[in-house]
């Protein structure tokens, strides 16, 4: 830690050209050519040493410059009355000054503890620190409650050096790890060279002002605090830095209460937004990988389904394939007809990926029927059309009551592909849209792929006559729409039935 005496040598010039300055003003009233500028400046220069005075625990000297600057504040004839005062203050002031030089060059070999002699003696100075220091056997004046040496770096940014050197000393002095510069364009350079993390800068510099220098530090460096110092008392230009983003506002001259309160509370503020922005950004790499692995979830449920499905779709075709022994060609027809079923499905908007293998069972109930009917190559007796009719309930029986949306799909199509529009089909001679759209499709499908192709008990129709008999069935055997559906689908049926072949 440095000497503090060093500290007010360092300081002692700052001073030494204020009280300089007094000097001249109160000669300039002796000799009764004082101007109100004059005056001013006068009053402001007594007010910056009560601050730096105060703040190098002087507090004779304080008492005298606060003397000097409300004798000063006076309005003007009660100040020319008060001239022989004010050079008595002066003149004491400096001995003040001379006198506390002399003891801390007497004390200065005595170290930290003596020099804190020095700078400590004022109660009132001491009643502050309570607030944020804890007493050291050793000097009496060591650690601050809060942990400056893990806070990281603070830039202190002002014109004035004295000013900069003062906070400097006060910062240092708690343990922070501290570095100034003295304009705007320094502080962007060290921003962007170090990690700064708190820019403490004054207002009013020449070239670029503070505000434009946090302004910038906060777009450009978010995660650094700022605070603003400034002589000038204007709760607008407060209000300003604050809009910007600055963390609090400082008034010269300064405080070492002060300073050292509000670089505290601008650390700890930023540590907790820190920790905040810590918090958030863990709870959005949480999310984000949770949601990576529901939608990984998703995807292997997805790959599940499709592979069930496959599986449903191709168990469901090896059966129509077993059928091909009992009536050769069946299995080709059912492909077909399932393939139809598809496009006309398409256009009514159902899930092609269901009515396709569904409608693959369609005559799987003929499995029950006597080879003796079901392939007998000479037109059916009434008995035997009964018995071939029964086939629809019989493959609705089988297929119906599992747990398959799938099978009970192919339930429904195998149950309604022989009803008619007009009311005249079998099982259950259901009319219009009381026939399951499915079923109308399938009756569709089925009857175009039955009559084009060549079957035991009857030869293949051309497509042109399948197509001329099939309108005349519009309304009747046929759903009209999905007649049409059929008709305007023709090319993409006729390209399915040449690439399964039509035998
Ligand atoms: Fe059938
Ligand atoms: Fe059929």
């Amino acid at each position: 830690m440095r000497n503090r005496f060093s500290v007010f040598e360092t300081n002692k010039d700052d001073v030494q050209r204020r009280v300089n300055r007094l000097e001249g003003a109160i000669t300039a009233i002796l000799a009764g050519s004082l101007d109100e500028q004059l005056r001013a400046g006068a009053e402001h220069t007594a007010h910056e040493l009560v601050g730096s005075l105060e703040t190098l625990g002087l507090r004779r000297g304080c008492e005298l410059a606060r003397d000097l600057e409300q004798s000063l504040a006076l309005p003007r004839g009660s100040v020319a009355a008060e001239g022989t005062h004010l050079a008595g203050c002066v003149r004491a002031l400096r001995c003040e000054l001379d006198d506390q030089m002399a003891q801390g060059c007497s004390d200065e070999g005595a170290g930290d503890s003596v020099g804190a002699g020095v700078i400590y003696h004022d109660a009132d100075l001491l009643a502050d620190d309570r607030e944020l220091r804890h007493a050291s056997p050793e000097t009496g004046l060591t650690a601050v409650k809060s942990n400056p040496a893990t806070s990281g770096l603070i830039l202190v940014v002002d014109d004035d050096i004295a000013t900069r050197r003062l906070l400097v000393w006060i910062l240092a002095d708690a343990g922070y790890d501290v570095r100034d510069v003295g304009s705007a364009g320094e502080a962007r350079r060290a921003l962007e060279h170090e990690s700064v993390a708190l820019l403490l800068s004054d207002v009013s510099m020449p070239g670029e002002t503070g505000l434009d220098l946090i302004r910038f530090a906060l777009c450009e460096h978010p995660q650094t605090a700022t605070l603003m110092i400034s002589a000038l008392e204007d709760p607008r230009i407060a209000q300003v830095a604050m809009d910007f983003g600055a963390y609090g506002y400082l008034s010269k001259p300064v405080r070492r209460s002060a300073v050292l309160i509000g670089v505290m509370n601008a650390l700890r503020r930023r540590d907790m937004e820190a920790q905040e922005r810590v918090a958030r950004e863990t709870l959005e790499c949480t999310l984000r990988f949770r949601t990576g692995a529901l939608a990984q979830a998703l995807k292997r449920l997805e790959g599940a389904i499709q592979q069930g499905r496959l599986l449903q779709a191709e168990t469901i075709y090896r059966w129509a394939q077993a059928a091909e022994y009992r009536d050769p060609g069946i299995a080709r027809h059912v492909k077909r007809m399932s393939r139809y079923c598809a496009v006309l499905g398409h256009t009514f908007g159902l899930p092609v990926e269901s009515l396709e293998p569904a409608s693959v069972l369609h005559d799987v109930g003929k499995i029950a029927i006597a080879d003796s009917i079901l392939l007998k190559p000479a037109p059916l007796t009434a008995d035997e059309r009964f018995a071939i009719e029964t086939h629809a309930d019989i493959g609705y029986g089988l297929l119906r009551g599992s747990c398959s949306s799938l099978l009970d799909l192919a339930a429904l199509v195998a149950r309604t592909h022989h009803e008619k529009f007009d009311g005249s089909g079998y099982p259950r001679g259901l009319s219009g849209t009381n026939i399951p759209l499915e079923g109308r499709i399938a009756a569709v499908a089925d009857v175009f792929d039955a009559m084009t192709s060549h079957r035991v008990y009857s030869p293949a129709w051309s497509v042109d006559a399948t197509i001329a008999w099939m309108r005349r069935e519009r309304g009747k055997h046929f759903d009209p729409t999905v007649l049409d559906a059929l008709l305007s689908s023709m090319d993409e049926i006729l390209a399915i039935r040449s690439a399964l072949g039509s035998e």
